[in-house]
C-alpha cells in the first residue's frame, strides 16, 4: 500500500511515505528490483482490485502488504472495514495477505492490529517491541501452510525448495528472551489501554495548545501511536496521469519534510524525543502527573512558530 515504510529491503523502498511515489523516494536502488513491486493508493479498494485484477493476466499477484492503521503508523488513517476489504479481495484473488505489525503489534492490543481489525492475515511481521527494547528486534509469523515454506539453512531441491531466511543477528536468544517477558509484562500489567489514555490525554492536550495559539496544526491518535501534524509532509499524492505535476510535489515534500525535521530539532531542545518530529508514541511508563511538564515544552515550542498570512 502506498505511502508505507516497511523497512529498507530493495523491493519494499517503493511508494515510500508518499502514495503514488514509486521509486522515486529510493535513490541507488536499481530500477529492475521494483519489477514485482507495485502499489495501490490507501484506502481505495477499487485501486487494489484493478490491479489485482490485471496481474491475474500475468501470473497472479503473490502477496499484498500493508499497515493495518494506515502507512506511516497511521499518519493517513484507514477506514475500519478496509482491511476486511482488502482481506476479501486477497482471498478472492488468491493473494497471500502479509500484516506489517511491526509498530502495531503489542501496542494497538495483544492481538495486534488483526485482532482490533477482525481480520487474518496469512503472514504477520513483527518488530519493535517483540524484542522489548533488544536489538534483533524482528519476527515473522503466520499460518502454518506458509510457515513451513521456510528454511535456515540447506534445503532440499526441487518441488521442497524452501524460502531463504537466515542471517547472522537472526535467531538471537537473548532478544527472545527479553521479548517473551516483554510480552507477558504487557499483559499482566495491562498496559496496552494504559498508554492509550496517555496517548488520548496528550493529544487532547496537544489540541488544546493548538486552539490557543491558532496554529494551522492538527493532532489525532490510535491509542498510544499520536500524530501531530504539522507540515502535511506525508499527505500528499503522485498521479501519473498528470506528470507535469510530480516534480512540484516532489520538491513540496521535501521542503516539507525539512521543516517537520526543524519541528522535530526543535522539541528535541525541550527535551522532548518525535519521530521525525511529526508522531509520539506513549508507553505505560508515563504517568499523568507527567503531563503537564510535557505540555508545557511543547507550549514553548508553539509559541515561538511564526505562521505566515
Ligand atoms: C511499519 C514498519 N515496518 C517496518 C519497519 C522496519 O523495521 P526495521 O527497521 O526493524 O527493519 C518500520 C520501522 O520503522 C515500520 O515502522
Amino acid at each position: 500500500m502506498g505511502g508505507a515504510y516497511h523497512g529498507w529491503s530493495d523491493q519494499l523502498a517503493y511508494g515510500i511515505r508518499v502514495p503514488g511515489s514509486k521509486w522515486t523516494q529510493a535513490g541507488g536502488v536499481p530500477r529492475n528490483c521494483f519489477k514485482y513491486t507495485q502499489e495501490f493508493f490507501p484506502n481505495d479498494l477499487n485501486d487494489l482490485e484493478r490491479k489485482l485484477r490485471r496481474n491475474q493476466l500475468r501470473g497472479g499477484t503473490a502477496a499484498v502488504m500493508i499497515e493495518p492503521v494506515g502507512p506511516e503508523s497511521g499518519t493517513r488513517p484507514l477506514y475500519y472495514d478496509f482491511n476486511k476489504g482488502v482481506e476479501a479481495l486477497c482471498r478472492k484473488y488468491g493473494a497471500l495477505l502479509i500484516f506489517d505489525e511491526v509498530v502495531t503489534a503489542f501496542r494497538i492490543g495483544m492481538s495486534g492490529a488483526q485482532g482490533y481489525y477482525g481480520v487474518s492475515p496469512d503472514l504477520t511481521v513483527f518488530g519493535k517491541a517483540v524484542a522489548g527494547g533488544y536489538p534483533s528486534a524482528g519476527g515473522l509469523g503466520g499460518k502454518k501452510e506458509y510457515m513451513k515454506h521456510l528454511s535456515a539453512g540447506i534445503a532440499g531441491g526441487g518441488k521442497h525448495k524452501k524460502a531463504l531466511v537466515g542471517g547472522t543477528m537472526a535467531a538471537n536468544p537473548l532478544s527472545c528472551l527479553a521479548g517473551y517477558y516483554t510480552l507477558c509484562e504487557i499483559e499482566r500489567t495491562n498496559a496496552i489501554p494504559k498508554a492509550g489514555q496517555f496517548g488520548d490525554k496528550l493529544t487532547a492536550g496537544l489540541q488544546e495548545l493548538i486552539a490557543k495559539y491558532q496554529l494551522p496544526f492538527v493532532a489525532f491518535n490510535q491509542g498510544s501511536i499520536c500524530h501531530l501534524e504539522t507540515v502535511g509532509t506525508m499527505h500528499f499524492a503522485i498521479n501519473w496521469r498528470k506528470p507535469w505535476r510530480i516534480p512540484a510535489i516532489l520538491k513540496a515534500t521535501s521542503e516539507r519534510k525539512k521543516e517537520m525535521e526543524h519541528m522535530g530539532a526543535a522539541y528535541m531542545a525541550e527535551g522532548i524525543v518525535t519521530l521525525a518530529g511529526s508522531r509520539l508514541y506513549t508507553s505505560a511508563a508515563y504517568e499523568d502527573e507527567m503531563l503537564p511538564d510535557i505540555l508545557a515544552r511543547f507550549e514553548n515550542v508553539f509559541q515561538n512558530v511564526a505562521v505566515k498570512a
